[in-house]
């Protein structure tokens, strides 16, 4: 039987980072993902790190060409109602964010695996964890065809929401808190020069809208849609034109058009799940928590994670400690919560609901109340930029 000291289930930006700073830290580990390494690093997920998940890419020895091709951001705009009102979070928190898409990550973090020789299995098939209620865990894989046996110190379970892990736990040691929204976003990917050289969320009458981009030469844009719209519904003229609509006239009128290189649909969640150990077994990133994007908290979010579970292992292995490892669940929890209410309250002002006009008076109100004031512009600016850690 193969041995290791932490299996990591998902090769996402939790598993690789876990992965790669335990590596760094001396501690043997193992990767087993199910999909392709092509499959990984073609996902198109958001792209706004906050300066601790910059940080800690730093810290792993993969964040050197996100340092040369990031763009830093010290603000970001709220539109409404025909105006838009800039948040500076520079000023506001001494901080900034980086634009540098999930994608990117993702393949600096397999590149910086792949050349430190890691044990990284794509394509693993019918992965199972067990005994992980006991100081000898096991997981089971299937890989070119073969079946593989692998003894381990601990399993990370960094295989997303609808990863394997989660499930593999007895339902009644779990508790699940769950929201879902009754609209998805619909997003496109165009090689055009973004509209403005901030991101811009835009609450409208006909729903949200939000541009970002990856660069000065690729644009993200995303209008809220119906959970059942259908991808042929949307021909780009059909999106770029509700973009539009949903904008205040000024930047409507600097909204670059082109052919899209990627469309997609997806839906809007809040999901926590607690505690996020079982005995040897910790759960981190998307497998514990789902935030809706808007705040692009999900990455970050993952990373803190992988931040302290990391350190919890390190403390482990050098001096037997267990005391980080205990508090795993009840620190990454704390965060995670804060996330998933800044992610809510800012989906909640963003978003159209329902036909209901009240709603939309009201939240006019609040955007309206925001922008004069800078007890409240602060709130929404620390959150945004990413909350203290505890540790
Ligand atoms: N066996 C092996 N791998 C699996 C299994 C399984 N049974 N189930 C899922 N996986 C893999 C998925 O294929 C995926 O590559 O686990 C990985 C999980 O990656 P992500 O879903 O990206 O989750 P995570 O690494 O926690 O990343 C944080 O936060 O909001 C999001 O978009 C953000 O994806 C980002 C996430
Ligand atoms: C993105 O660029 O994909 C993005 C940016 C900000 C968000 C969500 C997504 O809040």
């Amino acid at each position: 039987m193969d041995r290791t000291q932490v299996a990591i289930i998902g090769a996402g930006p939790s598993g690789l980072l876990l992965s790669q700073l335990l590596y760094l830290n001396g501690i043997d580990n193992i990767v087993l993902e199910r999909q392709s390494r092509e499959h990984v690093a073609g996902r198109i997920r958001a792209g706004v790190l906050e300066q601790g998940t910059v940080e800690l890419l730093l810290k792993a020895k993969s964040g050197g060409r996100m340092l040369s091709e990031r763009l830093v951001h010290d603000g970001v705009s709220l539109a409404f109602a025909g105006r838009s009102v800039r948040v500076d979070l520079k000023a506001l928190t001494g901080s900034s964010v980086s634009v540098y898409g999930q994608t990117e990550v993702t393949k600096d973090l397999i590149d910086a695996r792949t050349a430190a020789g890691a044990r990284l299995m794509f394509e693993a098939a019918e992965v199972a964890v067990a005994e992980f209620d006991s100081a000898h865990p096991k997981v089971r894989y299937r890989h070119n065809g073969r079946t593989h046996e692998l003894s381990c110190d601990f399993i990370a379970g960094c295989d997303g929401y609808h990863g394997v892990c989660r499930q593999s736990i007895p339902q009644g040691a779990l508790q699940t808190f769950e929201r879902t929204y009754p609209f998805g976003w619909l997003g496109i990917l165009a090689d055009v020069p973004p509209a403005s050289h901030e991101l811009i969320y835009s609450n409208h009458a006909r729903g949200f809208a939000l541009c970002s981009m990856r660069s000065m030469t690729r644009s993200r844009y995303y209008v809220q849609c119906a959970l059942d719209e259908k991808l042929e519904a949307w021909p780009d003229a059909r999106f770029w034109d509700e973009l539009r609509v949903r904008l205040p006239d000024e930047i409507a009128a600097a909204v670059i058009t082109g052919p899209s290189i990627e469309k997609s649909i997806a839906p809007l969640r809040s999901f926590v799940v607690e505690p996020l150990r079982f005995g040897q077994l910790f759960l981190v990133g998307d497998a514990a928590h789902i935030v809706p994007p808007t705040g692009a908290k999900g990455l970050n979010l993952a990373a803190a994670d992988v931040r302290v579970l990391y350190q919890a292992l390190v403390e482990y292995y050098r001096t037997s400690r267990t005391d980080l490892l205990e508090r795993y669940s009840q620190l990454a929890l704390r965060r995670a919560w804060l996330a998933v209410r800044f992610s809510w309250w800012f989906t909640s002002i963003m978003h159209k609901f329902s036909d209901d006009p009240f709603n939309h008076r009201l939240q006019l109100a609040e955007l309206d109340y925001l922008s004069g004031s800078t007890a409240a512009l602060t709130s929404l600016a620390e959150n945004y930029v990413g909350l203290p850690f505890e540790i």
